[in-house]
């Protein structure tokens, strides 16, 4: 049964992202009603009033807690005020949405883990988008089905185009590094899909293209093996040097067959074929290549809240994508093998 009364949110960052996710709010999630805005900067608050309507805006997070009639609340700030942010709303009694990662260190996810778990019966949601694409989403469904057997490897990569690595120097200290905010998808994807707990990395990259990335001691390119608690494996890697488009895909091999998502990141279903060959254009951005799980997600988030169940994406798993992310960085970073 739903609840009748529309779920007041709160969306908290209007960068970037949460412009995406705000309109999404506003416009595409029945049972959902966008009631207040926050933001530092204020061209992004003129925004959220002119282009949505917003009227409710606030700059200052606190502020918008103590004045605003809220069910719930939407993180898309800066990666490192996730933590501290979801724990304060959650105290007080709203449902949490946050964007990945769900916290910049293992600490301070242990303590959303804390708040999300006496706060048992408000909704805590980590924004693994991945999960809520409809191709990962019917992958999941396939393996649950057994129709690879028993699911043994994962090898899955996130690559971005080669235009935004200046933007992405700039973002690395907000971010956490390659790791932290482009292979944490992959690691929660490689657990979701294998069903079990990483227990070692061995990580190698290095700045092949852009300097600037060695001197904020990051990497363009990236490559990861992981070794799991129960003998699986996974390869995970990332790049920052595409010229194609953005290419996130993922493979799993299963002892009675292989499962592949997206492995061309086609715009669409044209194919061209001409002078120059066999092509297809592809999607430029994250966003392009993920609209519709950033739709099904807070769909889903709205629903639960509505319905008074739990996602299937929970707080312990933000912490584990978090731990191995650094657990990588670290490996990096110290060129060895790293045990969680
Ligand atoms: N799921 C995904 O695939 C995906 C993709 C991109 C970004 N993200 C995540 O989304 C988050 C935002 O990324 P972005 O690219 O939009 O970043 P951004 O820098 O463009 O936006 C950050 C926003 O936070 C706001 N902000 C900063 N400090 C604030 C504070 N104290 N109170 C209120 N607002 C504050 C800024 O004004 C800005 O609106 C990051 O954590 C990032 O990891 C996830």
């Amino acid at each position: 049964m739903k609840s009748a009364a529309p779920v007041k949110i709160g969306i908290v960052g209007l960068g970037r992202l949460g412009k995406r996710h705000a309109a999404n709010l506003r416009y595409q999630v029945p049972g959902g009603q966008l009631a207040a805005a926050c933001s530092i900067a204020p061209e992004e608050l003129s925004w959220a009033e002119e282009e949505l309507g917003i009227t409710e805006l606030y700059s200052d997070y606190d502020e918008m807690l103590n004045k605003a009639d809220l069910d719930a609340v939407f993180l898309v700030t800066s990666s490192a005020m996730h933590a501290a942010q979801a724990i304060k709303a959650l105290d007080r009694g709203l449902h949490v949405f946050t964007e990945k990662p769900m916290g910049v260190n293992v600490d301070e996810c242990r303590q959303v883990e804390q708040a999300a778990a006496r706060n048992g019966e408000k909704v805590f949601f980590v924004g693994f988008v991945r999960r809520y694409d409809p191709s990962y989403a019917y992958a999941k469904k396939l393996i649950e089905e057994e129709v690879i057997g028993e699911p043994f490897m994962v090898r899955s990569q996130t690559v971005d185009l080669d235009e935004y690595a200046d933007f992405q120097v700039e973002f690395v200290p907000a971010s956490g590094g390659i790791f932290l905010d482009m292979n944490v998808h992959d690691i929660d994807l490689a657990r979701w899909f294998l069903g079990s707990e990483v227990k070692t990395v061995y990580a190698r990259g290095g700045s092949y293209v852009h300097k600037a990335f060695e001197d904020v001691n990051d990497a363009d390119n990236t490559v990861v093996l992981a070794g799991f608690e129960d003998g699986k494996m996974a390869v995970i890697s990332a790049s920052r040097t595409a010229f194609h488009g953005h290419d996130t895909h993922t493979e799993i091999s299963g002892s009675r067959g292989i499962l592949k998502i997206g492995m061309t990141p086609a715009k669409n279903r044209v194919e061209v074929f001409d002078a120059y060959g066999a092509r297809q254009d592809c999607v430029k951005d994250f966003f392009e290549r993920f609209s519709e799980g950033f739709l099904n997600e807070a769909r889903e988030f709205v629903n639960c809240i509505r319905e008074g169940r739990k996602p299937g994406v929970s707080a312990n798993d933000g912490t584990k994508a978090t731990e191995v992310g650094f657990a990588m960085t670290d490996s990096f970073r110290q060129g060895k093998e790293i045990s969680i």
